[in-house]
């Protein structure tokens, strides 16, 4: 008698919650990432970790408490006394900054821009790195950002780098604004992407670019599902007992 599939999915996630392994996730805005990575946190019973919102509470700090985000002195201190935290309801993430709910204040075009610029200094990239390695203690997550596979968990079981091309990253960001109730030009979003890319791909400090080993993914002509799977079967592929990378140590 075979086994059937569901048999087979059941002791695939076994594993996986037993092996509890660090899942990175990197690459551009708009390509996908947090839909793709909490998806797949859910499926394999994972923490779903997002750092860009670690980058972007710090952009609101500085936007609300007037800082000069060149200052790295008082960029150290903001960061120092950041209160963060992050709570996880059915897919949906709330982030908390100084007590107060911020979930939709740090999406805001004018600060991504301004996330974007402070992720690009030393001091807020060191105060950042171990929080984002703290909250990974243990494994059991996927996290997604711009260095997770090639700085902060260069140790990761499994990488990936998803991509797609601008028009398409900015169409889906457009769309995620207007269900938002938010409607912003396709010409302006697409305009600030590319700039903030560029911005993260050239900046000296872990600069946005896929990690060693990483799987490559261009999302442009894929369906949310079609990547999820793509993404399930290599996590398979690690475990499988034929892999090489398998029985590698973090
Ligand atoms: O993923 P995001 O768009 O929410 O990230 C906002 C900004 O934060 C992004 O432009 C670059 C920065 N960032 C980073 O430098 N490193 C990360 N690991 C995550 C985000």
């Amino acid at each position: 008698m075979g086994l059937d599939k569901s048999y087979y999915l059941w002791c695939f996630i076994t594993i996986l919650m037993e092996r509890k392994l660090i899942i990175t996730i990197d690459g551009p805005s708009g390509a996908g990432k947090s839909t793709l990575s909490r998806l797949l946190a859910e499926k394999l019973n994972y923490t779903y970790i997002d750092s860009g919102a670690l980058y972007r509470a710090v952009a609101l700090k500085v936007k609300q408490s007037g800082v000069d985000p060149d200052d790295d002195a008082s960029l150290c201190r903001l960061c120092n006394t950041l209160i963060l935290s992050f709570q996880q309801d059915k897919g949906r993430l709330t982030v908390m900054l100084d007590g107060r709910e911020v979930t939709d204040a740090i999406r805001a075009p004018e600060i991504s821009l301004l996330a974007s610029r402070v992720s690009s200094r030393k001091v807020v990239r060191d105060a950042l790195l171990g929080v984002q390695r703290r909250l990974g203690d243990g494994g059991g997550i996927v996290v997604e950002g711009r260095d997770m596979g090639t700085v902060v968990f260069p140790a990761a079981e499994v990488k990936f780098f998803l991509d797609a091309s601008l028009e398409a990253r900015g169409r889906r960001r457009c769309d995620q604004y207007r269900a938002q109730g938010k409607t912003y030009a396709l010409g302006a979003v697409t305009r600030d992407m590319e700039k903030r890319d560029s911005d993260d791909t050239q900046r000296a400090l872990s600069p946005l670019k896929p990690a060693d080993g990483a799987f490559i993914i261009d999302s442009t002509d894929m369906s949310i599902e079609d990547v999820v799977e793509e993404m399930l079967k290599a996590v398979e592929r690690y475990l499988s007992p034929s892999s090489k990378l398998n029985n590698r140590g973090r």
